[in-house]
């Protein structure tokens, strides 16, 4: 049984070599852990849960039954790259769960920033602990929790945390393969697991995904508006090498419109915010300074090719006084 400290001999996970060994051994513990039963897990499709995910396909293999609910809040492209990575590529035993309507009915009208939050986070729960019915009686419950998880304080976590535990769904035990580990362990072994770089070397996404960056009553129309202007920035920021070395960048689409002209014909339309920063804790931050050139390109994208966009901004607030999301 592992424990929730890590032993001061545990050596850092800095190399190819080093992450085959601490699969192996997680992979014999696995199945010592689960014998015969059966283990669930939500893949969201970050880093954690990913590699949680991979690790335990190798070696449970098909008792290792994944849930990955779509909310409507995920990047352009994220729940595609689930599918195709752990269905088709891994022969996972996967769950799909399109519950965008149920989170966005839920979400209608709401524009307090925690209430959105909670709601998300209730009704990701909700969903999970359906689907973990249907399943009768499955025996574990899997969890990507890391190292940088048990050490930080209760507050940040609840703050930080959509889902958690189903409430009244009784586990034999919880499975926890990587929660000794630091974040850039973590994507050492998931390298190491073949999973994608685009996986692996993501930046950090929130758990209420774009609904922090649709600020206000989160509707279609302004999240397709979010969505699409950032997968432009995340396509431009990879093709100028910008990718792995900004920590953070998105865009925000606030609930508020403007006039703007559009061939001849004043309109009243959304505008699109683009945030790039870099920290080292979240704590605080400081912003990217983008090269004029690029910003520019990347607003004649997103004006070409986002309707519904009249204006785009960039914001050069540091943490603090802004917080890295809007919300
Ligand atoms: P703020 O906006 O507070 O964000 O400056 C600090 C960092 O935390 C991320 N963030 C979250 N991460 N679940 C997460 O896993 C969340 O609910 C959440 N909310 C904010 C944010 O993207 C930034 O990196």
């Amino acid at each position: 049984m592992q424990t929730d400290k890590r032993p001061e001999s545990m050596e850092r996970i800095n190399t190819p070599a080093l992450a085959e060994a601490f699969i192996a051994e997680q992979i014999a513990a696995l199945k010592a852990q689960v014998g015969k039963k059966r283990v669930l897990l939500a893949l969201s499709g970050g880093v954690d849960s990913s590699v949680v995910a991979a690790l335990l396909i190798k070696a449970i293999g098909k008792q290792l039954v994944c849930v990955h609910v779509n909310h409507g809040l995920l990047r352009k492209g994220e729940s595609e790259q689930v599918i195709d990575v752990f269905c088709n590529q891994m022969d996972a035993n996967l769950i799909y769960v399109d519950a965008v309507d149920r989170f966005l009915n839920k979400l209608a009208g709401v524009a307090e920033p925690e209430r959105k939050r909670k709601i998300i986070g209730e009704e990701f729960i909700r969903v999970f602990e359906e689907e973990a019915r249907k399943l009768n009686g499955v025996e574990f419950l899997a969890q990507g929790t890391i190292y940088p998880d048990i050490l930080e304080s209760g507050p940040v976590k609840a703050h930080h945390n959509v889902g958690g535990l189903p409430e009244d769904i009784r586990f034999e035990g919880l499975v926890e393969p990587i929660k000794l580990l630091f974040k850039d362990e973590v994507r050492v072994v998931g390298k190491a697991l073949g999973l994608p770089d685009s996986m692996v070397f993501r930046q950090p996404f929130p758990g209420p995904g774009l609904g922090v960056r649709c600020t206000g009553a989160i509707t279609r129309e302004r999240l397709a508006l979010v969505r699409e202007s950032d997968a432009i920035l995340r396509e431009e920021f990879a093709k100028n090498g910008l990718a792995g070395k900004v920590w953070q960048y998105f865009t925000v689409v606030p609930d508020l419109k403007s006039v703007g002209v559009k061939n001849g014909v004043r309109c009243f339309e959304h505008p699109v915010i683009i945030r790039a920063v870099n920290t080292v804790d979240a704590m605080t931050a400081t912003v990217e300074p983008l090269d004029w050139d690029l910003l520019f390109k990347i607003t004649d994208r997103i004006l070409a090719e986002v309707d519904g966009v009249n204006r785009v901004l960039y914001d050069v607030t540091p943490k603090p006084t802004g917080t890295i999301e809007w919300e």
